[in-house]
């Protein structure tokens, strides 16, 4: 027996040796590819919580010890030292950017931050409270019919107009998405700001006055952008790789993954994170809702609780909370009642036996909602914040995914519990 095989025995004797791949770092897995041909059965894992799903280069987690690194960079020096542009290249083709390629790569994105200006159009038959992320998820869905001479997975070069086009578009269509709701026209892009700072200008600019950029709120943004650029194989960006796993265009591969993330279990946790705040209300209250939540007959959840994979801390909420601090603190807004509210309750859960048993930390959503609500950035928008972040993740994944040359359509199987065979039975006698 090879010491890297796993030896599967079955109940009637049968052998089978099972691979084991290590990766550079993290638990080693068993490949299992051959498991039903060899022993007829299949492995059962709902929610992928013990399943690899493939083998990835890009993100880094471990989540007993709270670590989490983009091309083997801890996200704390990223957080520290660079920018989203940097890191979005450095996600997308696996190193740092010289400064010429980060220089010709930042130019990239600002001029292609327009819209096909029949994409417009599309978005006057929304109604007027769409919410947001259903806008967005539709309008990227309609990028591969305005875009469909770049949609060829196979050639590198659409490869990359793809992946600029995601990146620079997401915020001019989340940015079209708000002011749809607030009844504002639309408000062009602007190639001579950065990345955060064209944002803030196409959300909170109107033609009838100039509009100021706070650094501060630029700043927060370009932060909360890098905190959430990737995170492996979550919910999302497993989707935009199982969509694009059947070589679906990759900009309905993108749609798929900002409808998964829309989910209050996974990016839709931020808005529903100041939905929470604002029905606890008061201190007083605290008590109250963390007893519904520790009550296993109440569906109640601390909403920014808990993670699939970090056991111990979110390193993300950790920078994010310093960041709520220095903002709502240079916005002069350190006194929100908001912030003190969540504050407490994060003192209280992180005392509780129930918490402290079941390792419920809060996660990186916990703090970014109160952070886009001092930049004032409507709670429905924060999801949409999120999806643009995260865009060049699911961008990474999919062309990672789709140039695998293991690369197979996604296809998982079941354990079937439904009814066995039975004859159909006429209408007049059932
Ligand atoms: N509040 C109260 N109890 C919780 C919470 C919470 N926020 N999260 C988990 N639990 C409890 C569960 O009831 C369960 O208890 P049990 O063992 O007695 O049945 C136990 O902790 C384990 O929870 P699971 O749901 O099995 O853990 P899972 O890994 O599947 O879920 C998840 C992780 C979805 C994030 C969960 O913690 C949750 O719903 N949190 C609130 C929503 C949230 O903040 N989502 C954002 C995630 S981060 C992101 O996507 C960016």
């Amino acid at each position: 027996m090879r010491q890297d095989a796993f030896r599967l025995i079955s109940p009637d004797g049968t052998e089978s040796e099972m691979k084991i791949h290590r990766g550079t770092m993290g638990p080693d897995v068993i490949d299992i590819g051959a498991l039903y041909r060899e022993q007829g059965v299949f492995t059962y894992d709902p929610g992928f919580v013990a399943t690899g799903s493939c083998a990835s280069k890009i993100t880094y987690i471990d989540g007993e010890q709270g670590v989490l690194m983009y091309r083997g960079y801890p996200v704390e020096q990223l957080a520290k030292h660079s920018s989203f542009i940097e890191v979005s290249y450095l996600l997308l083709h696996g190193s740092l950017p010289s400064a010429d390629e980060l220089a010709e790569f930042d130019r990239t994105i600002r001029v292609h931050t327009m819209l096909n200006e029949g994409m417009l159009n599309f978005f006057k038959g929304f109604r007027y409270d769409a919410h947001p992320m259903a806008i967005l998820s539709a309008v990227v869905g309609s990028m591969s019919a305005y875009y469909h001479d770049t949609t060829d997975a196979d050639n590198p070069e659409h490869r990359d107009i793809f992946a600029h086009r995601i990146l620079a578009k997401l915020p001019t269509i989340a940015a079209a998405a708000y002011k749809l709701n607030v009844g504002q026209p639309f408000i062009y892009p602007r190639n001579d700001l950065n990345y955060c700072e064209n944002l803030l200008h196409m959300l909170f600019a109107v033609p009838a006055e100039p509009y100021q950029i706070d650094p501060i709120a630029a700043e927060a943004l370009d932060l909360l952008f890098i905190l959430h650029a990737d995170h492996e194989q979550n919910c999302s960006t497993s989707t935009v790789r199982m969509a694009g796993s059947s070589g679906a265009n990759p900009y309905s591969a993108i749609a798929a993954g900002i409808s998964a993330l829309w989910g209050p279990a996974h990016g839709g946790a931020n808005e529903a994170v100041l939905e929470m705040l604002e029905e606890i209300g008061d201190a007083s209250q605290i008590g109250k809702f963390v007893d519904k939540a520790k009550d296993r007959n109440d569906p109640f959840r601390l909403m920014g609780f808990g993670h699939r994979v970090y056991k111990n801390f979110d390193p993300r909420a950790t920078i994010i909370r310093e960041m709520a601090h220095k903002v709502l603190g240079q916005l002069g807004r350190a006194d929100t009642p908001l912030l003190n509210l969540a504050l407490e309750l994060e003192q209280v859960a992180l005392k509780d036996e129930y918490f402290i048993e079941k390792n419920l930390y809060p996660n990186v959503d916990f703090y970014s909602g109160i952070i886009y609500r001092a930049l004032g950035i409507p709670t429905s928008m924060f999801t949409v914040m999120f999806a643009i972040g995260r865009s060049v993740g699911w961008t990474a994944h999919w062309r990672e995914m789709i140039t695998d040359p293991n690369g197979k359509i996604s296809r998982p199987r079941q354990l079937y519990t439904g009814s066995a065979e039975r004859d159909y039975i006429p209408i007049d006698k059932r």
